[in-house]
């Protein structure tokens, strides 16, 4: 019996969303482990559309739902995603939601710092989803956060708070702001405190012991591989380890409790944001993909940028990513195109590469080498099975897997939760 993590292969936006809620029938347990409400996870269930940033996909079809510690968390993000959901028939409660009650917040002055920032960086800026996430992460790691379990003790918050509006009131006057407001901030947090407690528990207890009561728990990612801190386009990524190593460490789960790794990946290539990306087209395929694929970023709403399938990128993420299995997502988005193409190898000042190189201007610089193929002019879009499938989409899929080393375990064909093809259950392995 395995437990699997969803992660993404590529720079985010690959259907995580989708693959997580249609899993989630067979998990006991959902758990977000890295990121906040930065991601967009879109769920289409009939006609019924849900966009989730913050909270676990397994929540709407009532999955129980853990926010782990490895998350950052804006408890007015929670609060209003919370609200939405419920007007949107979904309700939750803390019989359904946990928050690790050692989540890092992000504050509204981490918020600023990042706008302030990407507004200062002119064109070198990231692109960020300015939702204070890098900022939160920093000072997770610099030992000043406030935490979930800290609003429990708003009234003895002195020397923390101390050092955390010291840092920021001096970053803030870098960019000529006014000091943080201490009593503004206190009073904000007093505000919601007891609605973020009223979720907030040891969450790496109640994982471990439905862990050791044999239940299935679908650990979700949020991002991809390639906007990873170590592994990613640094420095245009986000500021969390997104790869599936972070399923334990976000978590309070140990390595072994993590089974298999089911990498989520587009069968062509999108990112939202600045960076390199070699299979990029700024011409009219681009154009194409962007508008049969509806690529348009789910939290801020931006345009995608397009290319084909970069099968040397996917290979390292799941190298990277320990990715046991693929679910190829949008290959009804192909449907229709004469040609389509992958890309195998990269070429670098006359030499060839068969990985992406570390130097951002390498990255920067190297040529995809295309392999191209005949497309399909018949349907891929709704299919529920394999036989359903064009023989030349097959032969797609089946080269994608050669290339990448991986197997491909479940392809999706639309939107919809059900338009899901299994081809191997992570479950079962
Ligand atoms: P996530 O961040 O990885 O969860 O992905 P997003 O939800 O941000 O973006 C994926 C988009 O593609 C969403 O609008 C999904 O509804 C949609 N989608 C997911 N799978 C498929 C598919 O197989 N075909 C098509 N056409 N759309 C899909
Ligand atoms: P999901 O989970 C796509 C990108 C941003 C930017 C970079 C850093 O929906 O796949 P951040 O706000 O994290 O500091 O931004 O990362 N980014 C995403 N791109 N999907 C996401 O999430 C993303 N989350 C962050 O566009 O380039
Ligand atoms: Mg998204």
């Amino acid at each position: 019996m395995a437990n699997v993590a969803v992660i993404g292969a590529q720079w985010g936006d690959e259907g995580k969303g989708k693959i997580v809620d249609w899993l989630a029938e067979r998990a006991d347990m959902v758990v977000r482990f890295q990121g906040g409400h930065n991601a967009g996870h879109t769920l289409v269930v009939g006609e019924n559309v849900y966009k989730l940033s913050l909270l676990p996909s397994g929540i709407v079809r009532g999955t129980p739902s853990v926010i782990g510690n490895g998350v950052v968390l804006d408890p007015w993000a929670l609060k209003a995603e919370v609200e939405k959901l419920g007007a949107q028939g979904v309700a939750i409660s803390p019989e359904t939601l946990v928050v690790a009650d050692t989540c890092p917040l992000i504050l509204p002055f981490h918020r600023d710092l990042d706008g302030l920032r990407e507004d200062a960086s002119g064109a070198g800026k990231i692109g960020t989803t300015r939702r204070g996430i890098g900022p939160a992460y920093e000072d997770k790691v610099g030992r000043r956060a406030i935490r979930v379990c800290d609003l429990a003790h708003l009234d003895d918050l002195g020397p923390q708070l101390d050092r955390l509006t010291a840092h920021h009131d001096a970053l803030r006057a870098g960019f000529g702001e006014p000091p943080i407001d201490r009593e503004a901030l206190l009073a904000e947090l007093r505000d919601i405190a007891g609605f973020v407690l009223s979720f907030a528990q040891p969450a790496w207890r109640l994982l471990n012991e439905a862990r050791s009561r044999g239940r299935r728990i679908l650990f979700e990612g949020a991002q991809g591989v390639l906007l990873d801190i170590d592994h990613g386009t640094y420095p245009f990524v986000t500021s969390s380890n997104t790869v599936s190593g972070t399923a334990s460490a976000g978590t309070g789960i140990g390595p072994s409790g993590v089974g298999f790794v089911l990498g989520i990946a587009k069968a062509y290539t999108t990112r939202v944001g600045s960076g390199p990306f070699p299979t990029e087209l700024e011409d009219e395929t681009g154009t194409r993909l962007g508008e049969r694929g509806h690529e348009f970023g789910t939290v801020t709403g931006r345009k995608r940028r397009c290319g084909w399938f970069d099968a040397v990128l996917v290979r390292q993420s799941a190298a990277v990513g320990g990715i046991t299995g693929i679910a190829l997502t949008k290959i009804d988005v192909l449907d229709g195109f004469e040609e389509v193409k992958i890309c195998t190898g990269y070429r670098l000042r006359g030499e060839t590469l068969d990985y992406f190189p570390a130097h951002a201007a390498d990255q920067a610089l190297v040529e995809p080498v295309y392999e191209a193929m005949p497309g399909w002019s018949e349907s891929t879009a709704g299919a529920r099975s394999w036989a359903e499938l064009p023989a030349q989409a097959i032969k797609y899929v089946r080269r994608i897997e050669e290339l990448i080393r991986c197997p491909v375990a479940l392809l999706s064909t639309s939107p919809e939760r059900e338009d899901t093809i299994l081809v191997r259950d992570p479950f079962a392995d």
